[in-house]
């Protein structure tokens, strides 16, 4: 054997005997402990405030303890109080939906004067411009011709159900369209909550009047 190879061929030999072991399921000696045990965080594991730092009896105790973190932003609650407003729409867009969430669905929230005070800034917002001030169908939209006969909530929709106001923020109506992805749930709702003290309004003064 030629001498420069008697050495690579003795260190060779030297491990293969070093990783020797009589339990078949122990890895041998570890020459790098950390590719054995990640030090990884695992998901759903509570690791205590210093994950890096806890003895190996520690974490192993720890291990798949399931211990889910608070949600990322964004995430969609499906549960507790606000369960109500992230929920998927059950109806669909036909007119046999519409009549069903006339008949079943109700506003989770309450009329207070805070609600309807809310629901009044962002009618103001989104929907004067077709529907007016008062709601008589006499926004600027339909003053100016582009729109005609939006009908008033305290003449001809003064009995709308308040599941049908939703159905139609929901798809849209006619020459309205959908509001679903500018209002959320809860805005729909508090609108629509100023809505149905607008339908309380005098029926003889609605309708026709669309010049103010
Ligand atoms: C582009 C103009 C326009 C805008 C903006 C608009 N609407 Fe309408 N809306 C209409 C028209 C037109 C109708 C009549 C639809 C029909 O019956 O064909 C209508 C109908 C409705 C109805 C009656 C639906 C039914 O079931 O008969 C409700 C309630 C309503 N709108 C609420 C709102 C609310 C709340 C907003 C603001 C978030 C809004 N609309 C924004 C034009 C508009």
């Amino acid at each position: 054997m030629p001498k420069n190879t008697i050495i690579p061929v003795a260190a060779a030999i030297t491990m293969m005997f070093a990783s020797c072991v009589n339990d078949p399921d122990s890895p041998g000696l570890e020459y790098m402990p950390d590719m054995y045990r990640s030090p990884a965080i695992e998901a759903y594991v509570d690791y205590g405030e210093d994950p890096y730092y806890v003895t190996e009896e520690f974490a192993a105790s720890q291990r798949n303890t399931p211990s889910a973190r608070l949600p990322v932003e964004g995430t969609i609650s499906f549960s507790g109080e606000d369960k109500a407003f992230n929920l998927p729409y059950p109806y669909p867009n036909t007119p046999e939906g519409y009549e069903a969430a006339g008949a079943e669905l109700v506003s989770p929230i309450a009329s207070s004067e805070e609600n309807i005070a809310a629901g009044a800034i962002l009618y103001g917002q989104m929907c004067t411009q077709c529907h007016g001030e008062e709601g008589k169908g006499d926004g600027a939209i339909s003053r100016n011709g582009h729109i005609v006969g939006i009908p008033s909530y305290s003449g001809k929709l003064k009995d709308l159900p308040e599941g049908k106001m939703y159905h139609t923020l929901q798809y849209g109506k006619g020459l309205m369209g959908s509001h679903a992805s500018q209002l959320s749930q809860k805005d729909r709702w508090l609108i629509i909550e100023y809505i149905k003290t607008l339908q309380g309004n005098d029926v003889a003064s609605s309708e026709t009047e669309n010049n103010d």
